[in-house]
């Protein structure tokens, strides 16, 4: 009826308004990725590689895109990608509990990264009937690891979600020639400077200033996980534990073995390793390991089409990253908001018309090879 909408339609329009709505140095941090950055771009045109069949005369009027995730049911099968600086990218620079505060009202479940703004017991409670998961970056030292945890259960997290790819910071070579690194200026620490366990160790007196918090946190930061470590942690928690950045099929059935509850298959948006392949090229495999258990996966999601995609290739849930980033950096909580319903109506739109009412129907067959050059 002619009324425009405020926010962009597409991703292009989002992350070019983005780019101009925030910082120079979190702009830069939010959209690089490692080396020359080609495993971060080839994650993206990944999905260009696979097309969808339609198929006719389904009547496909009602579409049920919920689905039944660590004992709950979901509306939808997307949640927010653990994202560290988050609470950066909002004006204000409350980020996560905006982002929160979004997801909830999309019903789309967040999970919110160890690196934030706001502790994460503030986060939390933002969420009401939509789940929210702790993304948990284990640090060296157990004790902190397991503090962490405690309070991402007594918060009344959904899960706990290990990222496993990121002990050591990828080469950034964007961030590297502007020194530029968030956590070494003392942001996005909230979780560690509210943890009673980290504030002992860093030698914060009582009501005073620690000696050197961000060195401190630097030589705690990640820890070199190994599969001892995986039995460690699965002790650690009756909550559904998940490990992000499984891209081999052994890894996967070896991480099951272990007891984990769900895969998360990632390439942390090519921000860690160059020089490796597209996640989604890494899902089929992935997703046939893991049998009946649920496979999350992000990395290059960029709309409702790729999120059809990626489910027909076995995802259980479609993470989406950085867009949300561009909704929040634009709009706060509408913004995050109008994202996560632009990718999901579009979502529902080619279902209904590709003639797939569900997620079942969603299998591998429904994709054939592109062909033609583009
Ligand atoms: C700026 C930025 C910060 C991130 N921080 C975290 C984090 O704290 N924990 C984590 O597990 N993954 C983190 N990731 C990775 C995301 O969870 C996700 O794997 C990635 O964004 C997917 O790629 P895409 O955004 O290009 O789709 C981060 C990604 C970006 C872009």
């Amino acid at each position: 009826m002619g009324v425009l909408p405020d926010l962009p339609m597409t991703h292009a329009e989002l992350a070019a308004r983005a780019a101009q709505a925030m910082p120079p140095s979190v702009w830069s941090y939010v959209s690089c990725g490692a080396g020359d950055e080609r495993t971060q771009d080839a994650n993206v045109t990944a999905f260009d590689g696979w097309g969808l069949i339609p198929r006719m005369l389904v009547g496909a009027a009602q579409r049920d895109l919920s689905v039944e995730l660590f004992g709950k049911r979901w509306a939808a099968p997307l949640f927010l990608a653990p994202i560290g600086v988050t609470g950066l990218c909002a004006q204000g620079g409350h980020g996560d509990v905006l982002t929160a505060r979004a997801a909830n009202q999309a019903g789309v479940p967040m999970c919110v990264s160890t690196l934030v703004e706001d502790p994460l017991e503030t986060v939390a409670a933002e969420f009401t009937e939509t789940p929210g998961f702790f993304q948990l970056y284990c640090p060296t030292d157990k004790d902190i690891a397991e503090s962490l945890v405690r309070r991402a259960e007594a918060a009344g997290y959904a899960g706990i979600v290990v990222t496993l790819d990121t002990w050591v910071l990828g080469w950034r070579p964007r961030d590297l020639s502007t020194a530029n690194f968030p956590q070494l200026r003392g942001q996005c620490l909230a979780n560690y400077t509210s943890d009673p366990v980290f504030r002992e160790k860093a030698g914060f007196a009582e009501g005073g200033n620690p000696r050197d918090v961000v060195g401190f946190w630097a030589s705690i930061f990640g820890r070199p996980l190994t599969w001892d470590d995986l039995v460690w942690l699965r002790g650690l928690t009756e909550l559904p534990l998940i490990v992000k950045g499984i891209c081999h099929p052994d890894d996967a059935r070896r991480a099951i073995d272990h007891g984990v509850d769900a895969i998360y298959c990632s390439n942390h948006g090519g921000r860690q390793a160059n020089g490796g392949l597209p996640a989604l090229d890494c899902l089929p495999d992935v997703a046939a390991a893991a049998g009946d258990v649920p496979v999350l996966f992000d990395s290059g999601v960029r709309s409702g089409a790729d999120v059809v995609k990626a489910l027909a290739l076995g995802a259980s849930a479609v993470g989406i990253g950085r867009p949300y980033l561009y909704g929040l950096a634009l709009g706060g909580v509408a913004g995050v908001v109008h994202v996560l319903r632009s990718i999901l109506a579009e979502a529902d739109l080619i279902m209904a018309i590709d003639g797939y009412p569900g997620l079942a129907d969603l299998t591998p067959d429904t994709l054939r090879r592109v062909t033609a050059a583009r």
